[in-house]
């Protein structure tokens, strides 16, 4: 990726940046895999910038949503309503009741009582909701701990067993319509077998559940798909030909039946990047350490996760050092990376963390009284 250093010279530190020209590359590549019966809805919880926003919007993807505000961005952003999907195992009575209103897509639904509720809420406003549940294939994805979400330990989903029983529950309800099933299995997920797994999963399910003639229009196999961290300008686009190959070989759908994708990370990861400043080199007793003005409150990935990206000198390549990478919070985890060759770096060089476009700037904080990070296009810069 190339970047206008000079024009980042001005501005305050630190900062995100994205490059939309990336941005419609991917776009472009996704519109390509997409089957008639295919619908890809932007998981908005990775990146809300509003240029980015509305560059997905404009390309025709509808959004993946988990919360009000986000729905409120959302159609501020000027995605149709009819293409919004809203999950979460806690929505709020307000957060139903503005989803109802704005008419969107389909609830994601996942429990009973949430059921309940939403149906109560739909009758009160003289509205029928359209439901998807979600379903826990119990299906471990290859990924971190924290991102791993279908598995039967975890919080989400209701289990495979209980899909008859609550679809039935369903039917009986009065303003509730289920037209789906809804699965999401975890993120950075690179091994496509996880998918093909997740595929056999739901293939299996459907056949239960036509055994009780119950044919639903819509699956939504959620997001999920990976990218390169260690290399982002060797993979700067994600293994999109692989997951949608992935889909169209495994997953059986019905006649009619339209597939759904709730993709985040692989949309926006890598078209975004934290551009920080040297403040200080710092010799320790073992250690040598760059000190930049982004901390672990611009990019929490790296404390929350353990998250790496890549660490890139943007002011020189001359020289090599090895140094340990870290902010200024008072935090013993702020730091970006231990023992990282880099060029030799001095104060004021402008550092760029890379692949930090999704659930980057979104989950920044104001720790320690400190800024929100801004963010840039290379449009508006
Ligand atoms: N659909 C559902 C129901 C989800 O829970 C998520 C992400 C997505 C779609 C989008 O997943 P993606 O395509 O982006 O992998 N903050 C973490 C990631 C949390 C993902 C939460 N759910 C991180 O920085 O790695």
């Amino acid at each position: 990726m190339q970047f206008p250093i000079d024009k980042f010279q001005h501005l305050r530190t630190p900062f995100y940046y994205y490059d939309t020209a990336l941005l419609d590359q991917t776009l472009n590549a996704i519109r390509q895999q997409l089957l008639p019966n295919y619908h890809v809805h932007y998981a908005i919880k990775a990146c809300t910038h509003p240029e980015v926003l509305r560059h997905i919007q404009e390309s025709g993807l509808g959004a993946d949503c988990v919360s009000g505000g986000e729905i409120e961005v959302c159609l501020r952003a000027g995605f149709p309503a009819g293409k919004i999907a809203f999950a979460g195992v806690g929505k709020s009575d307000w957060e139903i009741e503005l989803a109802l209103q704005t008419d969107i897509f389909c609830f994601n639904v996942e429990s009973i009582p949430e059921l309940e509720v939403i149906n109560q809420l739909a009758k009160k406003h003289g509205k029928v909701a359209r439901v998807a549940f979600r379903i826990n294939p119990n299906v471990g994805a290859h990924t971190h701990e924290y991102t791993t979400t279908g598995r039967a330990e975890n919080k989400f989903g209701i289990a495979m067993e209980d899909m008859v029983g609550t679809i039935q529950r369903c039917q009986a309800m009065s303003n509730v319509e289920c037209i789906g099933l809804h699965f999401h299995i975890g993120s950075q997920i690179l091994d496509m077998e996880d998918f093909s797994t997740l595929c056999l999963r739901i293939n299996e399910l459907q056949e239960v559940l036509e055994s009780y003639r119950i044919v639903l229009p819509h699956i939504n196999v959620g997001g999920g798909l990976g990218i390169d961290y260690e290399d982002p300008d060797l993979h700067p686009l994600p293994n999109l030909e692989a997951y949608f190959s992935t889909f169209k070989r495994y997953l059986q759908l019905r006649p009619g039946q339209q597939l759904h994708f709730e993709l985040g990370r692989a949309i926006v990861g890598q078209c975004g990047s934290l551009i920080s400043r040297v403040l200080y080199i710092k010799q320790g007793a073992v250690k040598q350490f760059v000190i930049i003005d982004a901390g672990m409150t611009d990019l929490i990935r790296p404390a929350l996760y353990g998250a790496s990206h890549k660490i890139q000198n943007l002011s020189s390549q001359e020289g090599s050092e090895v140094y340990d990478v870290v902010g200024p919070i008072c935090e013993s985890s702020d730091v970006f990376a231990k023992d990282c060759p880099l060029p030799l770096t001095t104060r004021g060089h402008l550092i760029a963390l890379r692949s930090a476009g999704a659930y980057g700037q979104i989950m920044a904080s104001q720790y320690n009284c400190r800024t929100l990070p801004l963010g840039y296009t290379s449009e508006s810069l």
